[in-house]
């Protein structure tokens, strides 16, 4: 149980803890690649009837190396790399188009699994930016053009009172144009670390890492 200091404010996590012991991964039981590993990891968290195992954490940083990190979906995945969409005004945007390193970061609890994905992003193809946004929901679709990712607001009401405005324009059709400053991005992954929690804190860590030759070569790490 967490322990708070009324006085101090102070809540002391420290007896919060967990053994693990689900499984196991071994270089007998990976992939070869580390995006069918992926796609196999992700599949037992859908399986296992987690909420939103596409729910990844996006790390950027600015070019003085100042980090920021955020939630953000994965939307699709292959040997390319690992797609997500945002505004392109929006700080991580602003973060990615100076600086085009990034990670990503899944956990899955309740399969005591971690993965780390680190790589450089690249805007996706503009007909795939589309493509996906007329395959959102008009809610959605209308919400892209009402904000202003990560600008400051005197309050809610501008919000509000901008996406009742697009309803009404777009109130008898579904053809909503996609905006310009709205889009995709590829991580194309030079790294992936897959984790799986393992009792008295000896985890399996099992890196991949391209080398020159483009070929994935997996080394394990120290728990
Ligand atoms: C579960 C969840 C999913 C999210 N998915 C996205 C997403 O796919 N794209 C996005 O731009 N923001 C998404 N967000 C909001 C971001 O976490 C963040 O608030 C927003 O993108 C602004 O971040 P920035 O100011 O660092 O650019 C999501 C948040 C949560 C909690």
């Amino acid at each position: 149980m967490a322990d708070f200091d009324k006085r101090t404010h102070r809540l002391s996590l420290a007896d919060l803890r967990e053994n693990y012991g689900l499984a196991r991964l071994t270089e007998q039981n990976c992939q070869a690649s580390p995006i069918v590993q992926f796609e196999n990891w992700i599949k037992d968290a859908e399986r296992a009837g987690l909420q939103l195992p596409n729910a990844m954490v996006l790390s950027t940083a600015t070019t003085c190396g100042q980090p920021s990190a955020r939630v953000v979906l994965l939307k699709d995945v292959s040997d390319l790399g690992f797609v997500f969409y945002t505004n392109y005004t929006s700080r991580k945007a602003l973060e990615l188009e100076s600086n085009p390193f990034a990670s990503l970061t899944f956990y899955w609890p309740e399969l005591e699994r971690q993965v780390r994905v680190e790589g450089r992003v690249q805007r996706t193809a503009r007909q795939l930016s589309e493509a996906y946004f007329r395959s959102r929901p008009k809610g959605s679709r209308l919400g892209a053009w009402a904000s202003r990712q990560s600008q400051p607001l005197p309050g809610r009401e501008p919000l509000d009172a901008r996406l009742k405005e697009l309803e009404r324009i777009y109130a008898d059709t579904d053809d909503i144009p996609v905006p310009e400053f709205w889009g995709g991005y590829c991580l194309m992954p030079g790294v992936i670390e897959f984790w799986q929690g393992r009792p008295n804190r000896l985890h399996d860590r099992l890196q991949y890492r391209r080398n020159s030759e483009q070929n994935w070569i997996v080394e394990r790490l120290s728990p």
